[in-house]
């Protein structure tokens, strides 16, 4: 077998057989179930996971060896920048670039090959054994990784190597040609693998062929069919209307644009056309999904619109923070299979777990700072902000008011930041509340936030009917522009 050999290069066994850390895990929150639940496993929750993956993978093996049928990863494809995600203040929505990731691989080629290989090995464990995987790259580094996918999956089961071919932005070299392609390696974990002929996965026709085609009285599409010794044929072909099934080479899905409605903000966000896709083909309802560099969390949202059951993960907490807004506003957004319709249905329940520390999540991205003060490009906070609370208490119905937001720091933040909050509320993306705290997991029962098409957020919640007397323990919880969660805790008595 051919091999790829770089310096440093782990053995199979020795990542596969390490000490295997099982669950890392806290949970941080979940999001309760609002309209359909699961048939198969009720108690699911979809999983939103922030932390490395590698320690991520391991965690999961332990339930969900052989469980998972698609993986689909977009990792950093080594390209030596820097990307971002979009930080938008307050009401007004000034935005800031704040750095989503690095792709610089100081340690060289061989320490970026390393890292996918660990981790694409730990990913063949959760796969099924009729799952498949595509992992997304371009030009970069595509065809090691493709070497090391064969060593890994075995060459007879790679299935394409697709080329999603978009319209490059203008480039100014004048010594190559324009590179205007990414390269998505799909594999199958073996020979009997899922693989669906859906009508919603083909490709259009192209206008010339579009406007070859005719309607017969049955309005079904055909065409006249070619021609012999230069005289015309009057027979009629018929096609499918819905259009062809896919080539390897996907020209028909463009690139991002940032004033659609599924732009979330973030640099490498990838297309849900292109999700799509990939998940009706390589999936059935309710299968489990996962996407280990989930980054705006595209690959959830698509296999929560398609009814699978998705996991997904990343080590950036402004990502995880973007990726749960995204799929709580999920029914504004466009409706997968009917692009022309909103999907108007509200998430399934998920839930939130962490490996990160708590530490991380205080701390001030550098963006936001008049001066660099910290090599991480963060700024641990000694002084966490405060805010305060009314609450309006009628019989066993209660409603709570944000009163204030206070924020200690000020002096180190940039003027330009200062003069874009206008009321205290500007300094706050997101606020929930679980009415009903109990074992230490909090319960997003009412939240209100920003997304990055709507950015109003109210000040007072819904009213909360509580049905049984007792002492309660309320929590609110608030994240700002900066990524700081606050908690606080309320005892409230009814009397019914
Ligand atoms: C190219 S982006 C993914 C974009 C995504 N496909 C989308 O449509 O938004 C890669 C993501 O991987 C995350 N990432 C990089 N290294 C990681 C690691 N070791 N563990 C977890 N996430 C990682 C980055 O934070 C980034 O959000």
């Amino acid at each position: 077998m051919v091999v790829l050999k770089w310096n440093g290069k782990k053995k199979r066994n020795d990542i596969l057989l390490a000490k295997q850390e099982t669950n890392l895990f806290h949970i941080t929150d979940i999001y309760p179930p609002f309209g359909i639940d699961f048939k198969l496993e009720e108690k699911w929750q979809n999983l939103l996971i922030w932390g490395e993956n590698k320690l991520v993978l391991k965690s999961l093996l332990k339930e969900f060896r052989k469980k998972i049928s698609l993986i689909y990863i977009d990792p950093p494809f080594a390209t030596g920048g820097d990307f971002n995600l979009k930080i938008q203040i307050g009401e007004g929505g000034k935005t800031l670039d704040n750095i989503a990731y690095k792709d610089k691989w100081s340690e060289g080629l061989d320490s970026y090959l390393d890292f996918l290989y660990e981790r694409i090995l730990l990913m063949k464990e959760l796969l099924a054994s009729n799952g498949s995987i595509y992992v997304h790259l371009d030009w970069h580094n595509s065809h090691y990784i493709k070497l090391i996918m064969d060593e890994i999956f075995g060459n007879e089961n790679f299935r394409n190597e697709i080329v999603w071919a978009y319209p490059a932005a203008s480039v100014k070299t004048r010594r190559f040609f324009i590179r205007s392609y990414d390269t998505i390696l799909f594999y199958s974990n073996s020979d009997d693998y899922i693989f669906n002929d859906d009508p919603n996965i083909y490709m259009e026709y192209s206008n010339r062929v579009k406007n070859a085609l005719k309607k017969d009285e049955y309005g079904v599409f055909y065409y006249r069919g070619g021609s012999h010794n230069g005289k015309k044929l009057s027979r009629k072909v018929y096609v499918e209307q819905d259009g062809i099934f896919p080539r390897d080479v996907w020209n028909d899905i463009p690139y991002i644009r940032a004033n659609t409605s599924e732009y979330q903000g973030f640099s490498t966000q990838k297309p849900e056309r292109l999700i799509r896709r990939i998940i009706l083909a390589s999936t059935n309802e309710s299968d489990i999904i996962a996407d280990f560099f989930c980054g705006s969390g595209t690959t959830l949202a698509v296999a929560e619109k398609l009814g699978r059951r998705w996991i997904g993960c990343d080590s950036n907490k402004h990502a995880i923070h973007m990726i749960k807004k995204r799929i709580l506003s999920l029914s504004e957004s466009n409706d997968i299979l009917n692009w022309k319709k909103k999907y108007q249905r509200e998430p399934r329940s998920f839930k939130i777990l962490a490996i990160e520390k708590k530490k991380e999540m205080d701390s001030i991205p550098i963006i936001f700072l008049r001066q660099a003060i910290d090599k991480e490009k963060r700024l641990e906070i000694k002084e966490t902000p405060n805010f305060n609370v009314k609450i309006h208490q009628n019989g066993n119905e209660i409603e709570i008011e944000l009163l204030n937001y206070e924020i200690p720091f000020t002096n180190l933040i940039l003027d330009k930041v200062k003069e874009s909050v206008k009321s205290f509320s500007d300094w706050i993306d997101y606020w929930a509340i679980d009415f009903e705290y109990k074992n230490n997991v909090f319960k997003n029962i009412w939240t209100s936030y920003r997304t990055p098409k709507s950015r109003i957020i109210s000040l007072k919640s819904d009213s909360y009917h509580y049905n049984e007397p007792g002492n309660y323990r309320v929590v609110v919880k608030t994240i700002d522009i900066f990524g700081i969660e606050i908690t606080k805790n309320f005892e409230i008595n009814i009397i019914l």
